[in-house]
């Protein structure tokens, strides 16, 4: 069994993973902490409930983490997520479960209630994370693993020309987070999914048909590039439509920037990788993150090879197989539709 301490700013791609880990029958989602990134903390605890429910899953506790990044203003992301962070879908009215304050506390009860049994998955900026490391910092040493979605070691940002937006929006929190690990054993450093590789799973109209299919809806596609924009879901299964609403308004933005009918949905690799249901390869490096202002802000600097004379602070990941985390990915959330 995985235990889970999922970390998210839900958010379209943050909603897929949400519903994959529930999908797995080995992962113990122990609580999710919501971070402000795509919407704010409040409109992310409110999807992460409205999803726990979708799933049935409305015992796993979820809190409201931070107001805003450490030292800088929250910047959302209403063009890629949509205003509420779902994109077009229609999530339903919360009923009973509600989202408790302080998921910095969360994650420092849940990690000292477990020592060495959790694994963090953050997929969102790291300000919760910078915050609970500053009242526990022995959480490096507590935690079993952590998983991070963040960064870009090849110099393609995606929110500016270097950097990419969970480092952007919270530059000051990624640089504590990383400092926190130099120098601890390898298997203790977070493994750190850049867009380099999460770029590569890439979410086509035919996926979510595949996952329709999986999940047996009668509709044999439902979203494609020349439906017009905007148009809802009429799948049978609540969870299809609510994916697939999300999920075209992600194709439809990410068509506006020219990258093609497709979703680059970064957070449902970190997941599989938390789930320990994908394959990679990692190389360890000295992470240095930029925190001025200006052009380079958000930007994630690696030293490879000791150039600095510190020691390694994370595991990057070098290399994953897109297609088998889709028949992963799609396979188990269909079966879960299907239940
Ligand atoms: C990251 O930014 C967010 O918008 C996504 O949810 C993902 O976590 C990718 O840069
Ligand atoms: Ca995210």
């Amino acid at each position: 069994t995985e235990r889970i301490l999922f970390d998210n700013d839900t958010g379209i791609d943050d909603a897929l993973a949400l519903v994959y880990l529930l999908s797995l029958p080995q992962v113990e989602l122990v609580a999710v902490a919501s971070t402000p990134g795509n919407v704010s903390a409040d409109q992310v605890a409110r999807n992460n409930l409205a999803l726990l429910q979708l799933c049935g899953r409305t015992g796993v506790p979820v809190a409201v983490g931070a107001a805003a990044p450490l030292e800088i203003p929250l910047v959302t992301t209403p063009e890629t997520h949509g205003p509420q962070g779902i994109g077009y879908a229609e999530l339903p009215p919360p009923s009973g479960q509600t989202a408790r304050a302080g998921a910095v506390d969360l994650w420092i009860d849940a990690v000292r209630r477990n020592p060495g049994e959790l694994t963090a998955l953050v997929t969102a900026p790291l300000t919760n994370f910078a915050l609970a490391l500053r009242k526990e910092p022995r959480l490096p040493e507590l935690l079993k693993r952590v998983v991070v979605m963040g960064g870009a070691f090849y110099y393609q940002g995606n929110t500016t020309p270097t950097a990419e937006w969970n480092t952007h929006v919270d530059p000051h929190a990624a640089a504590e987070v990383f400092a926190a690990f130099e120098g601890l054993p390898e298997e203790r450093l977070p493994i750190v999914c850049a867009l380099e590789t999460t770029e590569r799973i890439e979410l086509r109209p035919g996926h979510v048909a595949r996952l329709a299919r999986e999940a047996g809806c009668a509709e044999p596609e439902l979203v494609l590039p020349e439906d017009p924009p905007g148009k809802r879901s009429t799948a049978s299964v609540p969870l299809i439509r609510v994916l697939s609403d999300a999920l075209r308004f992600y194709f439809e933005f990410h068509r506006h920037y020219d990258q093609g009918y497709l979703a680059h949905v970064h957070d449902v690799f970190a997941a599989a990788v938390a789930a320990g249901t994908a394959d990679y390869r990692t190389r360890s490096a000295t992470v240095h993150v930029e925190t001025g202002p200006g052009l380079l802000a958000g930007t994630t600097v690696p030293d490879f090879r000791g150039l600095w004379g510190r020691k390694p602070n994370a595991r990057i990941v070098s290399w994953n197989d897109p297609p088998a985390v889709f028949d992963e990915v799609l396979g188990s959330i269909g079966a879960l539709a299907r239940r």
